[in-house]
Parts: C-alpha cells; sequence; structure tokens
C-alpha cells in the first residue's frame, strides 16, 4: 500500500492527524468530487435534469456495493444512514407474541430501543446471549439458545462501537443457518475496514454507513437484504418508487430497492459508490491488514504507558482503541489532544446499553490505513 500517495489524495491528511475514523473518516478526494461536481451540475441544470444526465453512475451504485461486499447489485438499497437502513429492515419483520429476539451485550442502543419498542408492541422477547470469555457472543451459548425454539431473530453487530472487538459473524451465520432463523447483522463498524462478505458470512440482512470506515459523504448508507428473502419483507414504509400503485391496491418492487424512498441524496450516492469502488480498487484484504496493525501497534503502545488501560476485548481485534488515563477525563483528553491537532473521540455508555462491563466513559482512537505510525506518535506524545 502507498500510504503516501493515499495521503496526498485525502485533502484532509494535511491538516489533523484523524484517528476518529469510527465516527466518520476523512474522504478520499474522488468521494469530494463525485459529491461536489453533482452538487454543482444540479445547481447548473437543475436537479431532476442532473440525475438523468448521471443515470449510469447512479446505477453504478448498486454494483459497486454489491462488488465490495459480495452482493448482488438486486440486493443493495440506498439508505440515509445505517440506523434507518437497519430500521427498514427491522421493521420489516412480522414478529408476533413469543418470538425471540436474540441479540448481544454489545448491542448498539439505538437498535436496542427499537428492540423494545416492537416487543411492546407485539408481545417479542429480547434475549440477551452470553457473551464467551473474550467478550464476544459466546457461540455454545447462541446453540444453546436456537436449539429451546421460537427464535425469530439474531441480530448483533459485527463490530461494536466501544470495545475493539469483532464478532464472530460468518460463525453466527453458520448457526443461524442450521436453526434456520433470520440473521440481521449491523456491519456500521465494520464495512469499509475488514473484509465483508454477506455470503461467506450468511447474514440475511445487512446494514452500514457511508462515513465512517467506508470513508463516504455523511448522511448516506445501505441495506442488504438477500434476494430470497426480498418478498417475504413488507417495508413499514412505501412510497410510488418502492411500491407500484396497481389501482386499487399496490405491490412493492421485487428488489431490495423496496426499502428506499424516491427522493434521496443523489450527491451522497454518487459519492458513497466512489468510496466503495476506492476501498474495492486497494482491496478490502489489503486495508483489514493494515488497520488492524495499526490499532495492534497503537494498542501495545498504550499498555506500556503507566496509568493507561487499554480497555479493548475480543480474540479478534478492529482498528477500534479505547482507553483511560488515570485521573484525567476523556472528553479533557479529547479537547486537548484537538489543541494539537489530533482528533479521537469519546465513548459513553449511552450507546452500549447492554453492556454490564461499560465504563462511564472512554477515549477511542480508531485508525484507517491511512494513518501512520508517527501519527499514532505524535497521539502517545500528546497524551497527559
Ligand atoms: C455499531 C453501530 N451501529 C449503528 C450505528 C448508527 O449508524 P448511523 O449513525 O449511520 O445511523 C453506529 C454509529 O455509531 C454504530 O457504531
Amino acid at each position: 500500500m502507498d500510504v503516501g500517495k493515499l495521503r496526498a489524495d485525502t485533502p484532509g491528511c494535511a491538516r489533523v492527524a484523524h484517528l476518529n475514523n469510527a465516527g466518520a473518516a476523512l474522504p478520499p478526494r474522488s468521494v469530494l468530487d463525485a459529491v461536489t461536481g453533482h452538487l454543482a451540475l444540479e445547481a447548473t441544470i437543475g436537479g431532476y435534469e442532473a440525475a438523468e444526465r448521471e443515470a449510469a453512475a447512479i446505477e453504478h451504485f448498486y454494483d459497486a456495493i454489491a462488488g465490495l461486499i459480495g452482493a448482488r447489485a438486486d440486493e443493495i438499497a440506498y439508505v440515509e444512514n445505517a440506523t434507518r437502513a437497519w430500521d427498514m429492515a427491522f421493521y420489516s419483520i412480522p414478529f408476533a407474541e413469543g418470538d425471540r429476539i436474540l441479540t448481544t451485550s454489545g448491542e448498539y442502543s439505538s437498535n436496542a430501543i427499537a428492540y423494545r419498542q416492537v416487543a411492546s408492541a407485539t408481545g417479542a422477547r429480547v434475549e440477551v446471549v452470553p457473551d464467551g470469555p473474550d467478550g464476544a457472543i459466546s457461540l455454545p451459548a447462541l446453540d444453546a439458545e436456537l436449539a429451546k425454539g421460537g427464535v425469530r431473530l439474531v441480530s448483533l453487530n459485527h463490530v461494536p462501537t466501544h470495545n475493539g472487538l469483532v464478532n464472530p459473524a460468518a460463525e453466527v451465520g453458520r448457526l443461524c443457518a442450521r436453526h434456520g432463523v433470520l440473521y440481521l447483522l449491523d456491519a456500521c463498524q465494520s464495512v469499509g475496514q475488514l473484509a465483508v462478505d454477506v455470503r461467506e458470512i450468511g447474514c440475511d440482512m445487512l446494514s452500514a454507513t457511508g462515513r465512517k470506515f467506508l470513508r463516504g459523504p455523511r448522511g448516506t448508507g445501505f441495506l442488504y437484504v438477500r434476494r430470497e428473502i426480498v418478498p417475504t419483507l413488507e417495508p413499514p414504509f412505501l412510497d410510488l418508487h418502492a411500491a407500484e400503485w396497481r389501482a386499487p391496491d399496490y405491490e412493492p418492487r421485487p428488489d431490495a430497492r423496496r426499502f428506499e424512498t424516491w427522493e434521496r441524496f443523489v450527491a451522497g450516492q454518487l459519492g458513497l459508490a466512489a468510496a466503495a469502488d476506492y476501498a474495492s480498487a486497494l482491496g478490502m484484504d489489503e486495508i483489514e491488514k493494515r488497520v488492524v496493525s495499526l490499532a495492534a501497534t497503537l494498542r501495545t503502545e498504550l499498555a506500556a504507558r503507566p496509568g493507561t488501560s487499554v480497555l479493548d476485548r475480543g480474540t479478534r481485534k478492529s482498528g477500534i482503541v479505547t482507553f483511560t488515563v488515570d485521573g484525567h477525563e476523556p472528553r479533557a483528553i479529547q479537547q486537548a489532544v484537538r489543541e494539537q491537532g489530533i482528533n479521537v473521540n469519546v465513548s459513553s455508555p449511552a450507546a452500549h446499553g447492554y453492556d454490564p462491563d461499560a465504563v462511564a466513559a472512554a477515549v477511542r482512537a480508531s485508525v484507517h490505513y491511512y494513518n501512520t505510525e508517527e501519527e499514532i506518535g505524535r497521539l502517545l506524545t500528546a497524551l497527559p
């Protein structure tokens, strides 16, 4: 990987040591150009006319995302963020009284709120599968829960927002397939940093965002739904793009675009396609290798500092590194390093409400392949 060239391709690298890629990564120039170019075209010739002119590029979005995650173009929907993408899948599932929803302690709280809402409306039950000793979902515990029956959905994230681990998504997929249970994977923090292949994982639905490790624009995301189950899921909201009006009734589209709306941030869709193309051209295996190695370096260096605790769990770890420094508030650390041109974030327990081990707050430094060892060194020097 020619890191110098990749950094030259990323305008933000000249200004900041950006270690907040799990928040929103720095986009490469091709993403910036796709977004600003289309906004300029809309302003010059009109929004509808610009979309018509760029119809082929808009259509390419579906191939670009499908190619990135091993899906087919008709299994992809463009949605404005990961939460809505996930919602469109989750709220399409017809839950009934007594249905069991299995999730993990590392679940993102927006999803947990949706479970509670649906549970109180339908009588479905939400159950947190115990963690294994490393903090990731326990596969034997999941297998045992599935064997009891009544499970309508297994729903978890691939990479939690706050504890550095990678859940064994493909092993979960094999268990779900064996028990014939629907599987929804929140890949918001994994797409763009880890190689993600929906066939290998075996998930039925997968949601992701544009702005994080994928390096796309804010306000973009996508949903994957396996072709065979699209017809079984009626989205909670439909418009006349998602469904066809056949007086006096309607028919949802046959493909995953039934989860979309007609009106959209077209410039963002083109920017997200450019981001997916950029990642695919670099190669997700190469990206993952560098991200994981930079994060391992950062963890090792942090752990060697007196008074610094690395909180990450998991046998397999991602590019998300969380830590605390004795006697220093994470927010104060974030502020202090920002004054030195270094971006990190703070994770708060409100985002992962099921986690019994969550600390009050932690510094979250999330690396990407365009970061350097020198930037990691700068962070370590800037810490109190
Ligand atoms: C694991 C996980 N899922 C979902 C989301 C929500 O993504 P979005 O803000 O794009 O809706 C986040 C955001 O941080 C996340 O970390």
